[in-house]
This record gives C-alpha cells, structure tokens and sequence, in this order.
C-alpha cells in the first residue's frame, strides 16, 4: 500500500523535543498547505475520501487517533499517537479516520492547495478509479 510510516528526528535536550518538518528532507514533497482537527466531538469519524492527485503527511501533535487506510484491494489500521511519527500516505489511499481522543491535534501537510475536485468521496467510485 502506498502508505509509510516515516520516523521524525527529535532534536532533545534537558529542555525537552523539537521536530522539525522540511521540505526535502523529512517530507518529502513541497508543502503547500497545512490544516489540523481539535476538539473532535466523541464518536465522529472524519475523512470518507480519498485524493486523485494530493500527497499528504499526517501528525498527531497530542493525543491519538486511528486511520483507516484502503487502496481498493487492502484496508489497514494505524494508530497515530506520537508526535514523531509521520504518516505519507499517497493519492488514491481512501481514508477514515476515527478513535480521536479529546486532546488529540491531528496536523496534515499537503503538496496543494485546498481542491474540491482532487477529491473524490464515493467508496464504489474510488474502488472502480483504483483499479
Ligand atoms: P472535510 O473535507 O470534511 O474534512 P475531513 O476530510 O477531515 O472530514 O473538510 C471540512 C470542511 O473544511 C469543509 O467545509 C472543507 C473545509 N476545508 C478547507 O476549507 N480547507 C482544507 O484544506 C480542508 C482540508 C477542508
């Protein structure tokens, strides 16, 4: 599947952790847009899409949260609850994401812009695409 879990350097000292994202380096794509759900209501799940076009990284800053990833043919779980771990998941990677505990601050990097025809929202119409 076309999803990797990318380890995110922690630059720690007595003061605690930084992560640094960078283009080229830890990302690999040109970031064009960052968004991040909070305060996620219990029970809701989000996502039911996935993107004919768009790369994203996703990073849980708090909390934890579980994504279900589907690419016509697998559907696997990840969990995400560390700040230094980055999920890549690819276009044509349906997506759910569910299980959100009330801290958690879900951060997604995209190399686009906001595009409502890059989407594509209906499963049978993803599973007859990713074919
Ligand atoms: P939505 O696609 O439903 O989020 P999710 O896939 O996580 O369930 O987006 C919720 C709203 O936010 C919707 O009205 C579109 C808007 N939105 C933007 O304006 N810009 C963005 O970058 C994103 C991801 C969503």
């Amino acid at each position: 599947m076309k999803v990797e879990l990318i380890p995110l350097q922690i630059h720690g000292d007595e003061r605690g952790s930084l992560v640094s994202l960078e283009r080229n380096s830890n990302i690999p794509f040109d970031i064009r847009r960052v968004y991040y759900i909070f305060d996620t209501e219990n029970g809701v799940t989000r996502g039911y899409h996935a993107h004919k076009k768009l790369m994203q990284m996703a990073i849980v800053l708090k909390g934890s949260c579980d994504f279900i990833l589907d690419d016509g043919n697998e559907r696997i779980s990840i969990t995400l609850n560390n700040p230094a771990q980055g999920l890549l998941i690819n276009s044509f990677i349906w997506r759910e994401m569910k299980n959100f505990t009330p801290d958690c601050v879900l951060m997604i990097l995209a190399d686009n812009e906001y595009d409502e025809s890059d989407y594509i929202r209906d499963y049978d119409q993803f599973r007859s695409m990713a074919k």
